[in-house]
């Protein structure tokens, strides 16, 4: 594992886009698994600007998200297909065809969730899968007690995920699906590298449960300590209860 450490949440997002902009200057076809919430925003401001100003294409990329809502069509602003349409597809050149995302309205989510691990499979392990951290550790939608063998599957979210993300749906009438759509455990971890991002102080003790003990299924991020090519970028106050391991 390797990890960085930033003084704002700025220069760590560019530090991502970074290494995304490495994959994919090797490997212009590369697989990226992609993450939403608030923690990619800037790293996917950052990549658009890459686009537009520095020539970086996404022409030849295919981006599999890691999870979506039950319930939620891609019209729905709260939808993680709305979210990658407005935060990141539309600023790049990433063709229609090579987006993927579980779809929130499919009329069998078992079966839509079955049609995505075979999708992942077809494609082959990604590239450069990114990842936020929720604060009970969860990574895509695999909650605490989540199996390390777990596959793309119909999950329910727990109440820290819907009490957390409850601040995205603030209309009248609004609220939280709780079930998702999510890559398991064992998607996420094929991925031939994985970088782990987390920002704020709501993330620090997340990010000390899941990096500084034995890994454990009631802390799904932990597993990420046995990937052999794991990034962790951390803001300081995300870094903030690590202790001896910043140094
Ligand atoms: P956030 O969510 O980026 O909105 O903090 C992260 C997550 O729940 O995985």
């Amino acid at each position: 594992m390797q990890m960085r450490f930033f003084d704002d949440a700025e220069s760590l997002a560019c530090a991502a886009a970074q290494i995304v902009s490495t994959v994919l200057r090797e490997n212009p076809q590369a697989k990226l698994g992609l993450p939403t919430g608030s923690t990619p925003l800037g790293l996917y401001a950052e990549l658009a600007r890459l686009h537009a100003e520095e020539n970086l294409s996404f022409a030849e990329a295919t981006a599999f998200n890691l999870d979506e809502y039950v319930g939620l069509s891609a019209t729905s602003p709260q939808s993680y297909q709305y979210f990658m349409e407005e935060n990141l597809f539309k600023h790049i050149d990433l063709p229609l065809e090579s987006r993927y995302i579980p779809s929130g309205t499919a009329e069998d989510p078992v079966a839509e969730a079955a049609r995505y691990e075979a999708l992942l499979a077809e494609h082959g392990p990604l590239d450069l899968l990114i990842l936020g951290i929720g604060t009970n550790g969860h990574i895509g939608f695999n909650e605490p007690g989540s199996s390390w063998d777990s596959i793309c599957r119909v999950v329910d979210l727990a109440e820290e995920t819907i009490s957390s993300n409850a601040r995205f749906f603030t209309g009248e009438g609004e609220a939280v699906p709780s079930k998702a759509i999510t890559m398991g455990i064992t998607n996420i971890m094929s991925a031939k590298k994985i970088i782990l991002m987390a920002m704020g102080k709501s993330k620090a003790e997340c990010i000390k449960a899941a990096l500084s003990y034995e890994p454990t299924e009631a802390i799904p991020a932990s597993v990420l300590q046995k990937h052999e090519n794991l990034v962790v970028l951390l803001d300081d106050d995300a870094a903030d209860l690590l202790g001896w391991m910043r140094f």
